[in-house]
């Protein structure tokens, strides 16, 4: 028999099990829109590891890594790259293996990995993510990051834009989701400016552009897809 498409939302991410088909994780500020601006530049793998330390660990064996990430938004020291997207630029990133920790959509992605397959949405690669589910069938997992172990609304709100393109909500939580969704009236930027915590402590920390950078929709044609131990382009 063959399956249908079932939708699940998970508002924090959850330790995937093997019967997950395909997960789906979210981090819209920034870490998995800082993930799709990277591919999207050049970036050959991009390796996401739960601690500082096994980054520089990484390096030490490689040197040819980039170190990126944050901690408290900011970059962490000793790191080449933070997670605002607009660090990602071609120059710095093309051809490049980069291995990133931030707190909270990297350890998402982790708890991931015992899906059969998993792949990073943005509203920045929107699109790219609808397109591979128009053609799935399975069970699908769609992590939303949160933030600090706390529920996030953009995480939420994306979560909502993906599965409203569908009729195969499978937990009330993605039925939710669907109602933030419509909630928001299709003014992205202005809904998460307004009503997101993260959101208001990135623009007090000096990021407010790039939370209106991660509120654009299809900035670029990119389909993050896990292989072996990170994201390359799908
Ligand atoms: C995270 O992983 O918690 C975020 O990406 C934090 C951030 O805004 O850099």
């Amino acid at each position: 028999m063959v399956k249908g498409l079932e939708l699940y939302v998970n508002p924090l991410p959850l330790e995937l099990e093997e019967d997950v088909d395909l997960a789906v994780v979210i981090d819209v500020l920034r870490a998995t829109s800082t993930i799709v601006s990277a591919l999207a530049h050049g970036a050959k793998k991009v390796l996401p590891v739960s601690t500082i330390s096994e980054a520089f660990a990484l390096r030490e064996r490689e040197p040819d890594l980039l170190l990126a990430g944050e901690r408290g938004g900011l970059k962490i020291e000793g790191f080449d790259l933070g997670n605002s997207p607009f660090e990602y630029d071609e120059e710095t990133v093309s051809t490049r293996e980069i291995v990133m920790t931030t707190s909270n959509g990297t350890t998402a992605a982790l708890k991931s990995r015992r899906a059969r397959a998993i792949v990073a949405a943005s509203f920045l690669n929107f699109s790219s993510v609808i397109s591979l589910l128009r053609e799935f069938s399975g069970k699908v997992a769609i992590q939303c990051a949160g933030s600090g172990g706390e529920f996030s609304i953009e995480d939420f709100l994306l979560a909502g834009a993906i599965v409203s393109d569908f009729e195969h909500c499978a937990n009330d939580a993605c039925r939710a989701a669907k109602i933030v969704f419509r909630e928001a009236g299709g003014s992205i930027r202005s809904f998460i400016e307004e009503n997101c915590g993260h959101a208001k402590k990135l623009s007090s920390i000096g990021f407010a552009e790039d939370v209106a950078f991660c509120a654009r929709i299809d900035m670029y044609n990119v389909l993050p897809v896990w292989s072996e131990n990170g994201f390359v382009r799908g």
